[in-house]
């Protein structure tokens, strides 16, 4: 299966280093990408150090951890697919609950993302995660199956080459230090293969686990293989720590 993934990594699991808004300096990101410069690791760093952690890096690939759906124009602040292939982007996170949650990303938004990064040779991570509460009255299989069946959609019909990465990140997970169990992962797997195929969608994506993933839990999630790997947040940010993740990850 994915053709793709072959080509660029030499092993089965993604481990994907999420820095968010961080770090604040240049030097700093230059020294984190250098230090964290491994094979089978994308590493996200923000848009304005993009560039420099591209000249850094000869082992890890590069992420971004969003894009504008439209080639170019008049959309300020924005960012477009084909200025991130140019600069050698491989990957781009869409959907992440950070922007749901505080940008007001919607599911059409997010398909539309998606499609564009596809259009553009970029590998789409489809973030997919329910809040406490939406757990708690039992939504969650709802939230997920909305957020897979729509933010799809635009990839649906068409023909592709490119099989999207899906994580699921549950959002009470996220930086609380408390990650969900490997058994609900596993089920969650189950549950969104289930759906891609109802939904009637052909795509063959790898599926993968974010929130509070660091060194010392990342095995009971990567020994799984139907966890194909992890997206990081908070332990990425420590060269050490990521590096550990990916060693981990390569074990299996
Ligand atoms: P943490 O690993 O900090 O919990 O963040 C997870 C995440 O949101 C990655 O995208």
């Amino acid at each position: 299966m994915c053709g793709i993934y072959d080509k660029i990594s030499s092993m089965d699991k993604i481990i994907i280093a999420n820095w968010k808004m961080n770090p604040a300096s240049l030097k700093e990101a230059e020294k984190i990408a250098k230090e964290s410069d491994v094979e089978d690791l994308i590493i996200c760093p923000p848009f304005l150090f993009l560039e420099a952690v591209s000249k850094t890096i000869h082992k890890a690939k590069l992420g971004a951890q969003d894009l504008f759906w439209e080639d170019k124009g008049a959309y300020t602040g924005e960012v477009s697919p084909v200025e991130l292939k140019n600069l050698g982007v491989k990957y781009a996170i869409i959907g992440h609950s950070e922007r749901r949650q505080n940008l007001g990303e919607t599911d059409k938004i997010v398909a539309k993302k998606i499609a564009a990064a596809v259009d553009n040779d970029l590998t789409p991570i489809l973030c997919v995660g329910e809040t406490k509460d939406e757990r708690a009255a039992g939504k969650t299989e709802e939230i997920i199956k909305r957020e897979l069946k729509i933010g799809l959609s635009l990839l649906a019909n068409q023909p592709h080459t490119l099989n999207p990465i899906i994580a699921y990140e549950p959002i009470w997970a996220i930086g609380t230090g408390t990650p969900d169990t490997p058994e609900n992962m596993l089920n969650m797997v189950k549950f969104i293969k289930e759906t891609l195929v109802t939904s009637g969608y052909t795509l063959n994506p790898k599926i993968i686990y974010g929130g509070s993933v660091n060194s010392q839990n990342a095995e009971e999630f990567l020994k799984h293989e139907e966890i194909n790997g992890a997206l990081v947040g908070g332990a990425s940010l420590k060269s050490e720590e990521i590096i550990k993740i990916v060693k981990i990850a390569k074990q299996y």
